[in-house]
């Protein structure tokens, strides 16, 4: 199974990026051909394309949504860190498990209604796709889901994320 593969590939190191933090290494997974083909078919699949555009959460994200863009014939819009995209923006800012950010996503970015699939890596306390989320509607998109790798249950992402579609390869 796909949460099979991801669990093989992922690597836990403890006390990074700080003390009492265990990052989830992805860097095996998507380093290996067949199963970064596999996943991202997985997420292409599991929403049989009823989405008209994938938005990918820096930096992470990025890996995920340009090859499920490509996979599913959909365009890609970037949701970034301040400052680093280039005509006018909508921002939210997020308290992360380590530290505090702001996201940014091009106010034109999406057409009116435009249906919406969100893709980060790693869902842990949810900050960073809370207000990715925020960020989409502020743009006029309608996120239809939001699709993860891993969700670390423990942290209760989910929480933050009511009433939405969340989608996660492998829970742990
Ligand atoms: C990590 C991960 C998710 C986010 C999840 O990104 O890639 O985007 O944290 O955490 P949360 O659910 O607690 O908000 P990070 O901000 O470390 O940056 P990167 O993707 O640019 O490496
Ligand atoms: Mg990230």
């Amino acid at each position: 199974a796909v949460s099979d593969l991801i669990a093989a590939h992922v690597l836990d190191v403890p006390d990074f990026p700080k003390p009492g933090v265990g990052f989830k290494d992805l860097t095996p997974l998507f380093a290996n051909g067949p199963a970064f083909a596999q996943v991202i078919d997985a997420i292409a699949t599991e929403y049989g394309g009823a989405f008209d555009v994938v938005a990918g959460i820096e930096a992470r994200g990025f890996v995920l949504a340009a090859a499920v863009a490509y996979a599913s014939g959909a365009g890609l819009v970037p949701i970034r860190k301040a400052g680093k995209l280039p005509r006018a923006t909508v921002s939210a800012a997020y308290a992360l498990e380590y530290g505090e950010a702001v996201l940014e996503v091009h106010a034109d970015a999406f057409e009116p209604g435009s249906r919406v699939l969100l893709l980060d890596d790693v869902l842990a306390t949810g900050g960073t796709a809370a207000a990715a989320i925020s960020l989409v509607e502020q743009a006029g998109g309608e996120v239809v889901g939001f699709s993860v790798l891993m969700e670390l249950a423990f942290l209760d992402g989910r929480a933050r994320l009511p009433e939405r579609d969340v989608h996660a390869l492998l829970t742990v």
